[in-house]
């Protein structure tokens, strides 16, 4: 059988002395659409940053990206390799443009890539033209946000990860934000991975549901499957 574009192998991984992951098992096939639930603390930006190798210490198991061991690797191979986070707290730059925070992320491309153009970005995203060439401390949290998400794809990376999307965006922009990611998702076959405590958005932008709960994996299944057990929610997810 193939391998699945991302594999997660009996990952142990926490901070300092701290243990968070427990062992956790995931695969990731390209193409698909993924959502990883679970309550405050339950580790779920724990696993996206160590699948960038981006804070956290893997104290056991193996994370692989089409079979190749990302182990050794630092967070910006990784990003070079096709992994990208968009991380919780979004990281805009302040006192650049729009365009500029954007076309930073394009130093991720992978040898033989070209990053998108800003044209393709623009048609992409057309809510952000207007705003190309506003200060990054000019904007909103949704327009935050876009731009965030802007730049995690504009190297084309194989796997887009993102923490918690829409949290703290109101439920009109909530709604602008997942028709943007379904279809980077289903008209440009992104592969994402997406945290949330949102049910109705990850529910609209994925097809997959993957439960954790104290750094353990407890349930993964389809939507459809995870909602005939209503007890899945009053245990695990904050509601
Ligand atoms: N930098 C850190 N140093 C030490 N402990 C941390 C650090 N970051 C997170 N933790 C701890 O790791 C555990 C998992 O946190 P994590 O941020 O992964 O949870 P989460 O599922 O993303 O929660 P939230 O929904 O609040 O974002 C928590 O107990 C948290 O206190
Ligand atoms: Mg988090």
């Amino acid at each position: 059988m193939a391998d699945p574009l991302l594999r997660i192998e009996a990952l142990h991984s926490g901070y300092g002395d701290a243990a968070v992951l427990h062992g956790i098992d995931l695969a990731i096939e390209e193409g698909s659409a993924v959502a990883l639930l679970g309550r405050n603390g339950a580790g779920k930006s724990t696993l996206l940053k160590t699948i960038l190798n981006a804070g956290p210490r893997v104290t056991g198991g193996r994370i692989t990206l089409d079979g190749r061991d990302m182990g050794p690797l630092a967070p910006d191979a990784r990003a070079r390799a096709g992994l990208m986070l968009v991380p919780e707290d979004r990281r805009i730059f302040p006192h650049i443009t729009v365009a500029e925070n954007i076309a930073l992320g394009a130093h991720a491309a992978r040898p033989g890539v070209k990053p998108m153009t800003m044209d393709e970005i623009w048609a992409l995203f057309p809510a952000l033209v207007p705003f190309a060439a506003r200060a990054g401390y000019a904007l909103s949290g949704g327009q935050q946000q876009m731009v965030a998400v802007a730049r995690g794809v504009i190297a084309r990376p194989r796997l887009l990860l993102l923490d918690e999307p829409v949290e703290g965006l109101a439920p009109v922009i909530v709604d602008q934000m997942a028709g943007e990611i379904r279809r980077l998702h289903r008209d440009h076959g992104l592969t994402v991975l997406v945290t949330e405590q949102n049910l109705s958005f990850a529910r609209a932008v994925t097809d997959q549901v993957h439960l954790i709960d104290s750094g353990q994996l407890v349930y993964s299944g389809s939507w459809h499957e995870f909602d005939a057990d209503p007890t899945l929610k009053a245990r695990y997810l904050a509601v």
